[in-house]
């Protein structure tokens, strides 16, 4: 976004967030996966010394899948981290000149608006979008030079629609998943998985959850498996590095929720549900301010905003979450935004992001390193990919995850709001690590060599 278009939008301020919105599709959201795996000491040399050769070359990693057939098996297609990563890799794959096809297994009956947005989207960049059964996938799945299912769910597909030629495909079938909740661990979901080429997982902690239950719950054994950490999207970073464009949207998303400039903005921004800790980050945000005032701190006023409210998702607990924040009438403080693509404008405006996420905490979590970009410490539990992205006292603070941790986070919360050159330090050092290892092109070189690895095995076969 060129910045003369910024200035002029500080007075339109609608557009610019359409415009925001427009490029925003594919930098966005909830649920964001996580991967890991075994084999990962050798795996893990190859990337650091892959992305060390890179780094000095412009080469596009991805390069040799030029002219390659890719078909892509979503489960569904929705805002959701899972199928937007996909789309994302159908993109950079289409950049190299990769023919990619896409069918999405789970389809709504009636019209959906995402849908349609999102298909037409994957239109525009030349992807080839087929129905999910029927005699032209099966064509392209036993054409195609790899397979690439998504989620674990994305399993249904391979028996329903290949049914007796399942074998053939299986060897050049690479099989991301991103999540590490028990229901997805479910024969009929993952029966094939011990004979595909490979697993990508987005965290260690992942895809050693995924070793342990495939093994202890269902007797099966892994794929050889690999971690393969995310990256921000070029997009995000273009806004994350842009100082007027995130100087004009701090001023206007704080102006439109009614926050000062020099007021504490405190985000969790994950689909709101139990499984993301908004109501234990709650609790804790009233238990940091009870804090405060016991303390006779002197500090600016501190708000809260949670961003990926559905109210006709989770209505039970939207209603609770606003009781709670009725009860403690703290209303004045916390402000609900509906579930969106957009983060980056809130990005640009809040000083801490909390990660709160619940039980084995989140796969990778993407709004974390997106909010580093953006240079924002951030208090996570210390459960799942976040221990992989946030370093305890460097780049944010850690607290347990469950009831225990509503203290640890309260206090934390307090250690960031009276330490301006704490915070500030650490948002900067998340930006650095962001440069590191988080960017899109570090992702796609970590992508080509799980590619690389799997088109050699699918051709012995
Ligand atoms: C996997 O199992 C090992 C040994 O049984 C255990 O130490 C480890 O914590 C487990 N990991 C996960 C993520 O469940
Ligand atoms: C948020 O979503 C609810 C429905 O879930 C809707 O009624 C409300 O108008 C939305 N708010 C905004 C600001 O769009
Ligand atoms: C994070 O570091 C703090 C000290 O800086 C320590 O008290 C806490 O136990 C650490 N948490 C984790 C999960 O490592």
């Amino acid at each position: 976004m060129a910045k003369h278009s910024v200035v002029m939008a500080k007075k339109k301020w609608p557009l610019m967030l359409l415009a925001f919105l427009s490029i925003s599709t594919v930098m966005v959201l909830f649920l964001r996966p996580n991967n890991s795996c075994n084999n990962i000491k050798s795996f893990e040399q190859q990337q650091q010394d892959q992305i060390l050769a890179s780094s000095t070359s412009s080469v596009n990693p991805l390069d040799f899948m030029k002219s390659k057939l890719v078909l892509m098996v979503s489960h569904e297609l929705s805002l959701s981290g899972g199928p937007l990563l996909l789309m994302e890799l159908a993109f950079l794959l289409r950049a190299v000149g990769s023919d990619v096809v896409w069918v999405t297994n789970q389809y709504p009956a009636e019209h959906d608006q995402v849908i349609y947005s999102l298909e037409s989207k994957m239109l525009d960049r030349g992807v080839q979008v087929l129905p999910a059964r029927g005699e032209k996938a099966v064509d392209t799945a036993l054409k195609a030079d790899l397979v690439i299912l998504n989620t674990a769910v994305a399993g249904k597909w391979l028996d329903a629609v290949l049914k007796e030629k399942v074998n053939l495909v299986l060897p050049k079938v690479l099989w991301w998943i991103h999540e590490m909740r028990g229901h997805y661990f479910k024969v009929e979901y993952v029966k094939h998985l011990p004979f595909v080429a490979g697993a990508m997982i987005d965290s260690h902690t992942t895809a050693q959850y995924w070793k342990n239950r495939t093994r202890e719950r269902l007797g099966i054994k892994m794929p050889e498996t690999y971690v393969v950490h995310l990256g921000n999207s070029k997009e995000l970073m273009d806004v994350a590095e842009d100082s007027v464009a995130k100087r004009v949207l701090r001023e206007h998303v704080r102006e439109s929720l009614g926050v000062r400039n020099d007021d504490l903005l405190f985000a969790i921004i994950n689909s709101v549900s139990r499984g993301k800790g908004q109501d234990l980050f709650l609790h804790a945000f009233h238990e940091s301010l009870q804090l405060i005032q016991e303390k006779k701190l002197k500090l600016p006023s501190l708000h809260a905003i949670v961003v990926g409210s559905d109210m006709n998702a989770q209505t039970k607990f939207e209603m609770e979450l606003r009781k709670f924040v009725i009860e403690k009438k703290i209303q004045d403080r916390i402000h609900f935004v509906n579930k969106t693509l957009a983060v980056a404008p809130y990005l640009a405006s809040i000083d801490v992001l909390v990660q709160n996420s619940q039980a084995r905490g989140e796969c990778f979590g993407r709004i974390t390193i997106e909010a580093m970009a953006f240079l924002l410490p951030v208090l996570g539990t210390a459960a799942g990919g976040t221990v992989e992205i946030v370093e305890n006292g460097t780049t944010g603070l850690l607290h347990p995850v469950g009831k225990v941790g509503v203290t640890p986070l309260a206090r934390n919360i307090v250690t960031l709001a009276t330490h301006v050159e704490k915070r500030l330090t650490m948002g900067k050092k998340g930006s650095e690590r962001v440069k590191d290892r988080f960017l899109e092109h570090h992702m796609s070189e970590r992508i080509a060599l799980v590619l690389k690895d799997v088109l050699r095995k699918a051709s012995h076969n």
